[in-house]
């Protein structure tokens, strides 16, 4: 039988993603319209913005996925499209392309959570990893702690109370004027910092929790910088070294109260250099998709899209876009 051909659109926040997979992890074409360049000046995302830009480029995106790909439409045997959660706007456009070519070439239109593409961009770089395992989302949006039990079947260990930590890497890097996004300037910045110049703290929480906060950490850089000279190597050094030393800590804790030893560790923090080697230092058994299939794309929708299509999951022409849609209700 000739392998399933899946289209996977993602206009979630401020990427255009587009992407064809052929089979479980054949990416044919995993295309990425960046509009960082837009939102720079303000220093973080402009949803009004975004989905403007999301409209002027997604139709030429796919024509160009297409021919990349040598696919026609027709050809196509499922279209996957991130539903939420995301900023509204920018979901609609997606999810109305998606909609009018599922309608038009007739076939099925799957709705996808983009918190589920993230944990299934695993699988593209490591088709064998088997259920269950933890998975640690990272990203701009999201932090959130999962065991992956099956597709579909996850059970929620911990996640934010406030910041999630790649937007405290963009305010950190915003409080600090180094630029947009902060992510890959502080990672590459902390290289040439002193990590243990700066003593901040990990937070505290009351009772037993695998929950995250990371808007303390942000607040101490703040005020420690606002208060003395610094060198902003040692800073972003010493805040990078805080929220890993956080993260992997979070990660050992719930791998001893899960038994499970195999953990994905995806979304767009997850391209961190300084947390990768963190992780294979502590002997975990960390599983990294390659860095494109970090940040926001369009592979990983696909293939979400991929494992339900099989399931034959497909969703309603009427599904609506879910700006706050969870991964487990
Ligand atoms: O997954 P993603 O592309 O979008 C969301 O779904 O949010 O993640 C974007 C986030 C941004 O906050 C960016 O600063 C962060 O990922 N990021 C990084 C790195 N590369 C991207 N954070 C730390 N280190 C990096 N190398
Ligand atoms: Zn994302």
């Amino acid at each position: 039988m000739r392998e399933p051909l899946i289209m996977g659109i993602d206009t979630s926040c401020d990427d255009t993603g587009v992407a064809i997979l052929r089979g479980r992890s054949d990416v044919l074409v995993n295309l990425i319209s960046s509009q960082v360049e837009f939102h720079r000046p303000f220093g973080g995302v402009v949803p009004e913005i975004a989905s403007r830009k999301h409209v002027e480029v997604i139709i030429q995106l796919i024509d160009e996925a297409l021919n990349r790909a040598e696919v026609e439409l027709e050809e196509l045997d499922a279209i996957a499209v991130t539903y939420g959660p995301g900023l509204i706007g920018s979901l609609l456009v997606g999810l109305t392309v998606a909609k009018g070519i599922a309608y038009m070439k007739e076939i099925p239109l799957i709705g996808i959570n983009h918190l589920e593409g993230h944990i299934f961009s695993v699988f593209l770089s490591f088709p064998e990893l088997r259920f269950p395992f933890i998975s640690l989302i990272v990203s701009g949006g999201h932090t959130e702690l999962v065991v992956v039990k099956d597709i579909g079947v996850y059970e929620l260990l911990g996640s934010t109370r406030d910041d999630a930590v790649g937007e405290a890497y963009d305010k950190v890097a915003k409080l600090l004027g180094l630029g947009y996004p902060g992510g890959p300037i502080i990672d590459k910045m902390a290289r040439n910092g002193d990590p243990f110049a700066i003593k901040l703290s990990i937070p505290m929480f009351k009772g037993k929790t695998l929950d995250f906060s990371f808007s303390g950490i942000k607040s101490a850089v703040y005020y420690y910088t606002r208060d003395r000279d610094y060198r902003v190597e040692d800073v972003v050094a010493s805040f990078q070294k805080t929220v890993v030393d956080f993260l992997v800590m979070r990660v050992k804790e719930a791998m001893e109260e899960t038994g499970i030893r195999k953990v994905a560790i995806v979304g767009g923090v997850s391209a961190n250099t300084a947390l990768r080697h963190r992780i294979k230092e502590e002997g975990i058994e960390g599983y990294f998709p390659s860095f494109s299939y970090c940040t926001d794309n369009g592979a990983m929708i696909a293939e979400a899209g991929y494992y339900r299509f099989l399931r034959g999951e497909f969703s309603d022409l009427s599904i609506e876009g879910n700006p706050s849609l969870k991964l487990v209700e």
